[in-house]
């Protein structure tokens, strides 16, 4: 609305006030207003939503979200945008992928719809979930302002109770993805910004108690189930009906936790056991399905469930030739089928929390999963929002997959400067880490002291892995050195290389010989592993990477936009040479530990 404003005699408000966006950007919305969702029955809000970029954010400026609908015969203000009429796009989508004009568009945009809502009976209660949002996601219910969401790939809710109506509500949500220095990941990312409300987005209504977080895990000889909610239960049951479980736990302050001196059958890989686990608490109730397993380091070997354990991996990105960062069900599992074929165990889900069902199917499929946040390259280390936006997309990722079986490891951050305040910044996310699970293994993907040629990290006494991205070969010329590396380096605790590999355009524009030709890719490999396979301190590789990718940074002849380290072509069809090369290593190894 074009108000007029204290500023001076002749002022508007929404074209003379830079702060416009202060008092939308609580950030309120975060780790400690999620409800656990799993096996609940919401009401999916998908679909057709109305939609508009606003580069310059006239939205906030101007109030959209205060419009109410009216026909165009009765309206008095000539707004800039209506957001009940116009252009529509599917939720969940990327708007870069949706139209030609908005591929490189970067800003905020507005989603609106209608949600007709049933009378609430007394005592019920109603939350608002978002799966996720690129990056900031500010939620409007009829005009008010409920609050704001930071972080790009973690999902979010708001209870609307008293927001949402009887009869027709109009939902806006403002996402905007603008990368700025304060933000995690910061402006400058190996992997395409997408932008928009990119995961499912549903409605669920509990009692007035509600369970929040639930968490099922191996602990000493038995099993430990927390579970906490908000609300006036006093006591929530706890049901694991194939180990012959069915006890209640009481809760002080909301929270109980119960210790079950039972032995299931461990979760693995080979044999991916899941249990059905159900909670009650308050006429409130979840399920979900929950392996037990345990990993461990011990100097610089790795076990499961006891056993010695070499990670045979493939690092991945959320990323679709036709989708973006959406995923589907199918996308997911060819995914794992691919991987499969690669002879892989274990998958680092770069750089950034994937869809939550990536970590439910590995836990069905029984593959070992590398988690992280995007703590990538450089971050505003000193920047205090920027370290509780770090920590709360950390505690948000940990709640959502702390009951995924398949994931081993938290790891939090890529390829981040070696310096004091980044060493404060990343020990505080361990602290965090170790605090809402200290049952998985923690790492980061480092970077080589190439001043040394040697692995030194400070970073490394406060994680259990060391992850490693060496690109010999690629960026690095002379493999030699990586020969120095293993002889220099001497770490005391396991190596995971989390990236190595060289790009291959596979595609008539690639050269026959040389860098970024798929045989030179097929060189490189066959390198890699010639020199890795003999350093025994290294448990593990996750390879740059199963599938070429979008990135805006990559022009070049053989790249146009896209990464093509890929084993795999983006249409994710095509098989380079590479491929062979590390699924021979793969089968290789796998006779070695696992002989017929
Ligand atoms: C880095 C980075 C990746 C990037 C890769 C590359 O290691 O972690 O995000 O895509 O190198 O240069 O291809």
């Amino acid at each position: 609305m074009l108000e007029r404003s204290d500023l001076a005699d002749n002022a508007l408000q929404c074209l003379h006030d830079e702060d416009y966006d202060r008092p939308y950007n609580l950030q309120n919305l975060n780790a400690d207003t999620l409800i656990f969702t799993s096996g609940r029955d919401g009401v999916s809000l998908d679909g057709d939503w109305n939609f508009c970029v606003d580069l310059l954010d006239t939205g906030l400026r101007q109030k959209w979200f205060s419009m109410l609908p009216q026909a165009h015969e009765d309206k008095t203000e000539p707004w800039d945008y209506d957001p009940y009429e116009g252009e529509t796009v599917p939720v969940p989508s990327c708007w870069q992928m949706l139209k030609e004009k908005w591929y490189f568009f970067e800003g905020s945009a507005w989603y609106t719809r209608a949600v007709d809502a049933e009378p609430l009976a007394a005592g019920r209660r109603r939350f608002l979930r978002i799966g996720a949002a690129q990056y900031d996601c500010k939620v409007f219910i009829n005009g008010q302002f409920l609050g704001n969401h930071y972080g790009g790939s973690t999902p979010f809710c708001v209870e609307v109770t008293e927001a949402l109506q009887p009869g027709r509500n109009w939902l806006m949500l403002c996402v905007n993805n603008t990368r700025t220095l304060d933000r995690v990941p910061m402006r400058n990312t190996d992997w395409f910004n997408y932008g928009g409300v990119y995961r499912e987005v549903a409605l669920y209504e509990t009692p007035s108690t509600v369970i929040k977080g639930v968490f099922a895990r191996l602990d000493g000889e038995g099993i430990a189930v927390d579970v906490e909610t908000d609300g006036p239960a006093s006591v929530a049951r706890i049901r694991l009906p194939e180990l012959g479980i069915d006890q209640e736990v009481v809760l002080a302050g909301g929270k109980g936790r119960l210790d079950l001196a039972v032995r299931p059958e461990l979760w693995s890989p080979e044999s991916p056991k899941l249990y059905k686990l159900t909670v009650e608490a308050g006429g409130d109730a979840i399920c979900d399905k929950v392996g037990f397993r345990r990993i461990e380091r011990r100097g610089t070997d790795l076990f499961l469930n006891g056993e010695p354990l070499f990670l045979r991996g493939i690092s991945v990105h959320e990323d679709d030739e036709t989708k973006g960062k959406c995923t589907s069900e199918e996308d997911l599992r060819r995914r794992f089928a691919d991987a499969r074929d690669l002879g892989c165990n274990f998958l680092r889900l770069a750089h950034y929390p994937h869809h939550e069902r990536a970590a439910e199917i590995a836990d069905e499929l029984g593959f070992l999963l590398w988690e992280e946040i995007p703590v990538y390259w450089a971050i505003d280390f000193a920047n205090p929002a920027t370290r509780r936006d770090a920590e709360n997309q950390l505690r948000e990722l940990i709640r959502r997959d702390r009951n995924r079986a398949s994931v081993i490891i938290w790891s939090v951050g890529n390829e981040n400067p070696d310096t004091d305040a980044r060493l404060e910044f990343m020990r505080g996310l361990t602290e965090v880490a170790r605090a809402e699970d200290p049952t998985r293994l923690l790492s980061a993907a480092c970077l080589v002291n190439h001043a040394k040629l040697k692995i030194e990290d400070r970073l490394a006494a406060h994680i259990d892995i060391i992850g490693l991205n060496e690109y010999y070969g690629w960026y690095e010329e002379e493999f030699e050195e990586l020969v120095a590396i293993g002889r220099n380096s001497n770490p005391d605790r396991p190596v995971v290389i989390s990236e190595t590999g060289a790009d291959g355009d596979h595609t008539q524009h690639g050269p026959e010989k040389g860098l970024f030709s798929i045989d030179y890719q097929r060189e490189v490999y066959e390198k890699q592993i010639e020199i890795l396979s003999r350093l025994s301190y290294i448990r593990g590789i996750s390879p740059w990477i199963l599938y070429d990718f979008r990135v805006e940074r990559r022009q070049n002849v053989f790249q146009r936009g896209f990464n093509r380290k890929g084993l795999i072509a983006a249409d994710k069809r095509t098989r380079k040479p590479a491929f062979e090369v590390l699924q021979g290593f793969y089968e290789a190894q796998k006779r070695e530990v696992e002989p017929a």
